[in-house]
């Protein structure tokens, strides 16, 4: 079963939703990008405001068909009111552990979803019977342990990432999942498994520098209140981190590199 504690601590909200509209197909979940076709259903669960659902969506066309389901009905209701022209394309509110489909697509994606769950396992079973028999599931995914940051962000921004990866922990979340998908789809019979490295480096120089490396002051801004009412962090240590780290990124920062793992099988048996 999923904990309360996960469920509470995954619920996303204020200014860590801006990096979720950031996101497009071709830059934020590139080995799907490269399986899909048109024609193809395609069920993405977790997905947020719909950003990267709208891009599948393109490629399928309408003689495919999308379904985007998040438990978050803020940002279903932002996802139906942003992209509603899109034929073939469906939101809906939805539980990863209380998913209606059997056997109904071709492709089951969840991207940055399972690092938010207590039991991922659970999820993988529900979507490997959400997928046709021959069909895949991909699931694009963290480690958080390995982020790199050139040159090294302010001390208080160190202490509040240890912090976040502790409270995280605490609710049972895997830190390291990307490393551990291969093994878990073994686990629930998910076959010819192929991993693709994903890691994301943002530069000074990129288009989309600012709204992507403010990830960590956005979570500190959101997230981090939570960790403070939790007592992972005192409030004063969450405002410092996110000031010196908004101060870093207008003078130092040069690089930031997030390590993902793109982890896809097929359902065989
Ligand atoms: C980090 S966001 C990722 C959004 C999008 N897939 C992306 O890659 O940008 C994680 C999403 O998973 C959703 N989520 C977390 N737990 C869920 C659950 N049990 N059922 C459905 N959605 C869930 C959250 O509401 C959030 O929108």
């Amino acid at each position: 079963m999923e904990s309360n504690v996960a469920r509470n601590r995954a619920e996303l909200s204020g200014n860590a939703t801006n990096v979720l509209n950031s996101r497009t197909l071709s830059s934020s979940h590139k080995r799907l990008a490269e399986l899909l076709r048109e024609g193809m259903t395609v069920l993405d669960v977790g997905c947020g405001t719909g950003a990267i659902t709208r891009g599948i969506a393109e490629i399928v066309g309408p003689t495919g068909r999308v379904v985007g389901i998040d438990s978050n009905p803020a940002l279903i209701e932002t996802a139906k009111q942003t992209y509603c022209d899109i034929s073939g394309l469906e939101f809906e509110i939805g539980d990863i552990f209380n998913l209606p489909y059997k056997e109904e697509f071709d492709i089951v994606t969840s991207a940055r979803v399972l690092q938010w769950l207590s039991n991922p396992l659970e999820a993988l079973n529900v979507f490997k019977s959400s997928t046709k028999s021959g069909g895949m599931v991909l699931i694009l995914d963290y480690n958080h342990e390995k982020i790199s940051w050139e040159p090294e962000p302010p001390s208080s921004m160190k202490s509040f990432y240890s912090a976040f990866l502790k409270w995280r922990s605490d609710a049972g979340m895997d830190n390291t999942i990307a490393d551990h998908l291969p093994d878990l789809f073994k686990k629930v019979g998910i076959n010819d498994i192929i991993i693709t490295p994903q890691h994301e480096t943002v530069k000074r120089t990129d288009n989309d520098f600012n709204s992507r490396i403010s990830i960590w002051a956005d979570v500190a801004a959101s997230r981090g209140i939570q960790m403070v009412k939790d007592g992972f962090i005192t409030e004063s240590e969450r405002a410092a981190a996110e000031k010196e780290y908004r101060e870093w990124i207008n003078e130092a920062v040069v690089s930031q590199t997030m390590y993902l793992l793109a982890v896809e099988g097929l359902k065989n048996n």
